[in-house]
């Protein structure tokens, strides 16, 4: 089998993050998102892997590379624009040719992996697998109806769904996906919906096994999704101290610090990681926080947050709670005159101020 992941896209809703950086390589629990679906792929033994790239390319073929880092090889598919799933299917036919193929959208993560999902439809007859699970707000997602255990009907983002059975951004085809793919018109929002493809699979009387997944999946779309993705990850990962902790810090619950982090007089309680090279000093970090490489946290408290590279947080009187902070990001304390709140903030970015 092959897999496709898709890459492209624009990433509106993790604004400002994705003005500078594709949203599939903002990392959770300290590894990329895309990190973690290809992570996902090669454990199920699949090492022919195509990325499906839009505007964010070049930074996406830099961090990924070649695939040698995983034991794969990995192809780059360029889409001139983000015309839809089901688009993405068709310019990828030269690189998928009959091969059956697993469908990955490189903005998700699934609890427990992807191997027995492959498994199962490579020893099968199926057509194509999708897999479901049960969420609150299904209008946000393509919906599935299912009758007798048979797929009958998909829509993509209904008003009114039909279930609470979303479509989990995981898909495995044949290659009667290209006829599907091509018989198909845009929908309401000018995209070539996959959902639509595949209902055409199922008008026409193929295989459509629907597989319903127990555990959490998350679409990392938006800031709330991220910061609970980042828990979820955190929740069952392994302490390590690969770093540096001086006498006077207390470390409790689930803590990993990376290779050359420094923790000087502060409090961390886990779940949290500590990325490599990080200096937390005279501060305080709480459950569910990823700081990633080269941050300084000082005389600080954050909690609850993903924040990336380079940042420094130094001399913040209040914690520092749910949020999602950037790459070489600086928020300090002014000792300036007139008293006075100092700012050069991207478009779209939030501040709470007490
Ligand atoms: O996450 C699951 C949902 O994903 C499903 O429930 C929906 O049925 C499915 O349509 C899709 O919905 P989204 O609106 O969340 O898809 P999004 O536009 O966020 O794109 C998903 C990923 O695919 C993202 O990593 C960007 C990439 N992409 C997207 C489009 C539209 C491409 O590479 N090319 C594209 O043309």
């Amino acid at each position: 089998m092959k897999a496709l992941i898709l890459s492209g896209g624009k990433g509106t809703r993790l604004y400002p993050i994705t003005y500078t950086s594709a949203k599939q390589l903002v990392p959770v629990a300290n590894r990329p998102v895309l990190f973690r679906a290809i992570d996902a792929i090669v454990e199920a033994g699949i090492t022919d892997i195509g990325i499906v790239v839009g505007d964010t390319a070049a930074e996406i073929e830099a961090a990924v590379g070649d695939g040698s880092a995983w034991g794969a090889t990995i192809e780059y598919i360029e889409q001139e624009a983000p015309l839809g799933l089901a688009h993405a299917v068709l310019i990828s036919e030269n690189f998928l040719r009959d091969d059956r193929f697993v469908m990955f959208l490189g903005d998700n993560v699934l609890e427990g992996g992807i191997a027995d999902l492959v498994r199962q439809f490579s020893d099968s007859e199926w057509n194509s697998q999708i897999v479901l699970t049960r969420v609150p707000d299904p209008q946000h997602f393509g919906v599935a109806e299912l009758r007798n255990g048979q797929v009958v009907r998909l829509i993509e983002k209904p008003k009114d769904p039909p279930s609470d059975l979303a479509l989990v951004g995981i898909y495995m085809f044949d290659a009667h996906i290209f006829e599907a793919a091509k018989s198909i018109k845009p929908s309401w929002r000018g995209e070539l919906e996959i959902t639509d493809a595949i209902q055409y699979l199922v008008d026409h009387g193929y295989k459509v096994f629907p597989y319903v997944h127990e555990g959490w999946w998350i679409d990392t779309g938006k800031k709330k999704d991220m910061l609970d993705c980042n828990r979820l990850l955190l929740e069952n990962m392994t302490s390590q101290n690969l770093g540096t902790v001086d006498e006077k810090s207390n470390l409790s619950g689930r803590v990993i610090i990376e290779r050359g982090a420094k923790i000087i007089n502060s409090t961390i309680r886990g779940p949290a990681i500590i990325g490599e090279n990080s200096r937390i000093v005279d501060a305080y970090v709480g459950p569910y926080t990823a700081i990633y490489h080269d941050v300084l946290v000082e005389n600080s408290e954050v909690e609850h947050c993903i924040v990336l590279e380079n940042s420094k947080i130094v001399g913040i009187g209040a914690r520092i709670e749910d949020s999602l902070i950037g790459r070489n990001v600086e928020i300090t304390r002014s000792q300036l005159r007139p008293k006075a709140y100092r700012m050069t903030i991207g478009d779209n970015s939030q501040i709470g101020i007490l």
